[in-house]
């Protein structure tokens, strides 16, 4: 198993500018050699404050193509869906098209979604660039420690979860064997919350987390209190 490049940063604030200034290198890298790029967006609360700077740097046009790592089953409006979040705090006001932006159908239930899902990824090449946050416990997108991650060759690209341990039950996931399809995967990680499963991760347990490479690079982007010099 191989570890990430642990990138740490002081602040949230000079993690986010750096990483928008990658995001926006890639993009450029992508879309001059296909014309097109293809990013995995992270759900829950970290990533944010990226979103939020993209937004404010009117990121995204019509050559970017927008993909979600996981999605909660909540009604489509439901405010704690990654979809609702992440349009409020920059899709919606941005110039990627809504044809661009597919927000995973979770309301239809994990079983239903999970199965459109793998049907619209069926032709996207591999992913340019996957953002990915952590949970507690090395959870990420929606695979869960205890359960399946889809790590096998010949894995679909979702998987329906009917029992994750983080509310609500009800999720769908792209698979680690479709989230490794990416030349690239960035964790976002800050808070001291994090430092427990980081430390799991660096010491080489089996976690979700641990599932997760890119083709090219993977690289873990950390702030001081996420990943403290001095520990
Ligand atoms: C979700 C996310 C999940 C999240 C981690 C970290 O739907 O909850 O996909 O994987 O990224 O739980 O969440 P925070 O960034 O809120 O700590």
């Amino acid at each position: 198993m191989t570890l990430p490049e642990w990138r740490v940063f002081p602040d949230p604030d000079e993690l986010v500018a750096a990483l928008a200034a990658a995001l926006l290198e890639q993009a450029a890298e992508a879309i001059a050699a296909r014309g097109v790029f293809h990013v995995v967006l992270a759900g829950g609360s970290t990533p944010l404050a990226l979103y939020r700077a993209l937004a404010a740097g009117s990121v995204g046009d019509a050559r970017w193509q927008v993909w979600y790592g996981d999605e909660r089953c909540l009604p489509a409006d439901h405010p704690d869906r990654n979809s609702v979040m992440i349009e409020s705090a920059w899709l919606a006001h941005s110039r990627i098209p809504s044809g661009n932006r597919r927000p995973i159908p979770a309301e239809r239930g994990a079983a239903e979604a999970a199965v459109l899902y793998a049907g619209w990824l069926a032709d996207v090449p591999d992913f340019d660039v996957v953002l990915l946050g952590m949970g507690e416990d090395g959870h990420t997108a929606s695979l869960f420690p205890g359960h399946g991650w889809g790590t096998e060759a010949g894995s679909p690209d979702a998987l329906a979860i009917a029992d994750a341990p983080k509310p609500p039950p009800g999720r769908v996931s792209l698979t680690a064997a479709r989230l490794n399809r990416s030349a690239r995967v960035w964790f976002v990680i800050t808070g001291p919350g994090k430092r427990h499963a980081l430390r799991r991760w660096d010491s080489g347990e089996a976690l979700p987390v641990t599932a997760v490479h890119g083709m090219a690079e993977t690289v873990a982007w950390l702030d001081a209190a996420a990943w403290p010099a001095d520990d």
